[in-house]
């Protein structure tokens, strides 16, 4: 592609990006369309021949734009809500066009050292010490993933070199995380070799944080029965309830115990640069890392992963491995990020967080963090005075949880089988009455919730942290679930 082809298009793109932004509330937020659709419309070999931009262009409008979800949409409320920022996208364009390479210091320098300046900025803003050192990857998975293998290297003997397979010295281990911790950490625990029995699933409270006491009872009891505590998972913003696990005294259970501290704060950690909800970040000083989404709720566009770790030593022990063919001269005296984890080649991510830190200032992120959380605590006073709906979880951040109450809950068949089946038999219908609640306002294409499951009951969640949600349309989605809930409970009256 000559300069002036790409010149053209580029424009052209410009164009559409900035109109799409400018309009995304215009499509439906989830796409019309079934499983199948898409591929269907595509052809199944690649071109012989190239084609214009024009005829792709044309395709992708006609084919890829009817089957995208709008994460963009101002009324995009499920799981959690994020927003591809003007200068974050501005930052991806660049980095995609620069197409840095940033293994080694020698390969990226400006890559490199913007990485390691840009997370000092936002460590600094969260008020984490700078005794945490970070480094970026892809997803918060990723980043649990290397935090748990760094803290395997900490308690296992030459794991590096003997692994774990038929070794006689070691025995049974354990990783510790509330009932409530994200997914990523049995995956992480899986993909070490420790096997998913290895996780300790530790009880928590009524607000779904996870219980000291019964961590401390854990590691006691597997201790006792001959068990390697290794790890502790500490959750800052849980997944389904946004809950936030007690990080002080958990961080007291493993410094008695020498094990390491993971928090995980992959969506509630940016909350800290509020100086009035600084206070979530408690104890998370003592960790030994933890991971913070900037795709999340900091309007960097997907994707880009923050672990901030105390012992980068162990990280590094873990993973690095020099080849001849990567020696460089600067070795041992500049940073080579391919050191710190599994990928040799990484993107120039940092570049988008230091657009977007630079464009909304530190003054600007707070104003838009703090009006997502007062958005939520208006929904959530919304939930509280209807007496055909509740709320299910305490509101730290800015996602609700809640359902509503159908007029009457059906019992039918359990009338005989004592209170403990109708109580189960008139749950189930509650729960089926919010699954068609949902189905039928997220149907309307003007907003899209998603759910999960508390104390086994079905909950709704209205997950807000998109740049360009006001009242307004956080408004129709409370407007949109009385009126279906309404209209469903005269159906079943
Ligand atoms: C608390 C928490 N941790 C980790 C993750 C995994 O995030 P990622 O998609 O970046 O791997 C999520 C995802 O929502 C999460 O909520």
């Amino acid at each position: 592609m000559d300069a002036d082809t790409f010149r053209a298009h580029g424009h052209q793109l410009v164009e559409w990006i900035a109109k799409y932004l400018e309009h995304s509330s215009d499509y439906p937020v989830l796409p019309r369309v079934a499983p199948g659709d898409i591929a269907a419309a595509l052809p199944a070999h690649a071109p012989e021949h190239g084609e214009s931009v024009d005829e792709i262009l044309a395709d992708f409008e006609r084919v890829l734009v009817p089957g995208l979800t709008h994460w963009n949409h101002p009324g995009f409320f499920a799981y959690f809500a994020i927003s591809a920022s003007g200068p974050g996208i501005l930052g991806d364009f660049l980095s995609s066009a620069l197409n840095q390479q940033a293994m080694l210091w020698r390969t990226s320098p400006s890559a490199t050292e913007l990485e390691a300046v840009t997370l000092g900025w936002l460590r600094d803003l969260m008020g984490l010490p700078s005794t945490f050192d970070g480094v970026i990857y892809d997803t918060a998975s990723i980043s649990t993933l290397h935090a748990l293998a760094a803290a395997r290297e900490m308690k296992v003997p030459n794991v590096r070199v003997k692994g774990l397979a038929g070794r006689a010295d070691l025995p049974p281990m354990r990783i510790y995380c509330s009932e409530h911790a994200h997914s990523s950490v049995d995956k992480a625990v899986i993909l070490l070799g420790l096997g998913q029995d290895a996780i300790g699933h530790v009880p928590a409270d009524k607000n779904f944080s996870m219980r000291p006491d019964a961590l401390r009872d854990a590691i006691a009891r597997d201790t006792r029965d001959g068990v390697l505590p290794l790890a502790v998972i500490a959750t800052v913003g849980t997944t389904s309830a946004t809950s936030i696990d007690p990080v002080p005294a958990i961080a007291d259970i493993c410094e008695a115990h020498d094990l390491w501290l993971h928090v995980d704060a992959a969506y509630g950690g940016v909350a800290a640069i509020l100086p009035e909800r600084r206070a979530i970040l408690d104890g998370a000083a003592r960790a030994h890392s933890l991971v913070v989404n900037p795709h999340k709720w900091l309007f960097v566009p997907f994707d880009l992963s923050v672990l901030y770790c105390r012992r980068m030593d162990m990280l590094r022990a873990a993973f690095t491995l020099i080849a001849e063919y990567l020696k460089t001269p600067e070795q041992g005296v500049a940073q080579n990020l391919m050191d710190t984890g599994i990928q040799l080649g990484r993107r120039f991510r940092a570049l988008k967080l230091w657009m977007v830190l630079r464009y909304f200032g530190a003054e600007g992120i707070r104003a838009r963090l703090a009006e997502h959380m007062r958005l939520a605590q208006l929904f959530a006073q919304w939930v509280d005075a209807d007496p055909h709906f509740e709320r299910l979880a305490p509101v730290p951040f800015s996602v609700v949880c809640f359902r509503a109450k159908p007029s009457r809950a059906d019992a039918q068949g359990a009338d005989k089988q004592g209170a403990d089946a109708r109580d189960e038999a008139s749950e189930a219908s509650i729960d089926r009455f919010n699954e068609e609640l949902l189905d039928r306002v997220n149907a309307s294409g003007d907003v899209f919730l998603s759910h999960t499951k508390l104390n086994k009951q079905l909950v709704l969640r209205l997950a807000i942290g998109h740049l360009r949600t006001t009242e307004a349309h956080v408004a129709r989605a409370w407007e949109l679930l009385r009126a279906h809930a309404a209209a469903l409970d005269a159906r079943s009256a």
